[in-house]
């Protein structure tokens, strides 16, 4: 069997560790397209890559690339191009920029990975996947935006953190829009299936759910010149993985909802089943009525972002 492709737009810190995860996992051959500008930097990481394969004994191509024909025959795209969060920006300050940069990705994928599986990763993430699906008229199970896992992920690992128990037996949802008014369902916290309202208490629940909702910023902060990477990069694996593997994982994505959770016409982060069809389902559940409230209040905010990108 051939080996997959793993197609990285962006090779900038998300995209360097994406590559290096999809080395390690053995998802497939990589390339790292970029800029031309940044096209040395693509290139020496893709290199860097190559010559830590024998170390542990990876086998994978990596190339580096500025050429956007080298996305050719992509299985999965994964896109983080855009530019990173400064401290004092919110992500719609990123928007303006990235919805440039993403309609040029858009045009580029369309022309020469048609069939490819797309990760958006870019920010503001609900806005910009919003933005790739219009531009491209990729089908809807083809398009999906790393949010949930990532969120569901910091979850997880605050519970692990307060607790000290392992992060891999915590399980979290977050569902919602990638931002402030995100929504964990915090009554479906569990620790090694026991809920985790019933081990912490209220006020340290309280205080890590606002953890999680500030965890991108709390970053930003500390890193001083850009935002998250490593974790990031984590979570868009585990998506590629799914679809490659056809594992069905229920991952929550940003996906595009028509009628599920009251949604309709817009992309928000929903719990997702992930397999060789891209999205295959969207599973639906009952949202308690202040969960569906604060639902409703992140599609506000995203309907607003959507709206500027005038798409
Ligand atoms: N095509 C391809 N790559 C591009 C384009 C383009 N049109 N425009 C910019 N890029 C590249 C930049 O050259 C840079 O190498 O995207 C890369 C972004 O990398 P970083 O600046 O290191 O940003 P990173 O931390 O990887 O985050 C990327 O993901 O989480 C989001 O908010 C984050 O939107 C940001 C994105």
């Amino acid at each position: 069997m051939a080996r997959k492709k793993i197609a990285l737009i962006g090779g900038g810190q998300i995209g360097g560790n994406l590559a290096l995860l999809a080395t390690q996992k053995e998802l497939g051959d990589v390339v790292i397209y970029d800029i031309p500008q940044a096209e040395g930097m693509t290139k020496g990481k893709s290199l860097d890559i190559m010559q830590l394969r024998p170390h542990d004994g990876y086998d994978a191509n990596l190339e580096g690339t500025s050429d956007p024909a080298e996305l050719s025959g992509a299985d999965v795209v994964i896109i983080t191009a855009g530019i990173p969060r400064k401290p004092g920006m919110d992500r719609e300050d990123l928007l303006e920029i990235n919805i440039k940069i993403i309609t040029d990705v858009a045009n580029n994928v369309k022309k020469y990975a048609p069939n490819a599986f797309v990760i958006v990763v870019s920010n503001p993430l609900d806005a910009i996947v919003y933005s790739f699906y219009k531009v491209s008229g990729f089908a809807k199970n083809k398009v999906i935006g790393m949010a949930g896992a990532l969120d569901s992920g910091r979850f997880r690992a605050f519970l692990a953190m307060e607790t000290g128990y392992s992060a891999q037996d915590v399980n979290c949802m977050v569902l919602g829009g990638h931002g402030d008014t995100m929504v964990p369902i915090t009554r479906l916290a569990t620790i090694g299936g026991i809920p985790a309202q019933e081990l912490i208490s209220k006020d340290r629940l309280d205080a890590i759910v606002e953890r999680v909702r500030f965890a991108g910023g709390e970053l930003v902060k500390l890193f001083g010149n850009g935002s998250a990477y490593y974790a990031p990069a984590a979570s868009a694996i585990e998506m590629a993985e799914a679809y490659l593997k056809d594992k069905k994982r229920v991952i929550p994505s940003a996906a595009l909802c028509e009628g599920e959770f009251g949604v309709d016409g817009y992309f928000i982060g929903v719990p997702t089943v992930i397999g060789a069809g891209g999205i295959e389902k969207i599973l639906e559940f009952k949202l308690l009525p202040e969960e569906q409230e604060m639902l409703n209040g992140t599609l506000e905010a995203v309907k607003k972002t959507v709206a500027e990108t005038k798409l």
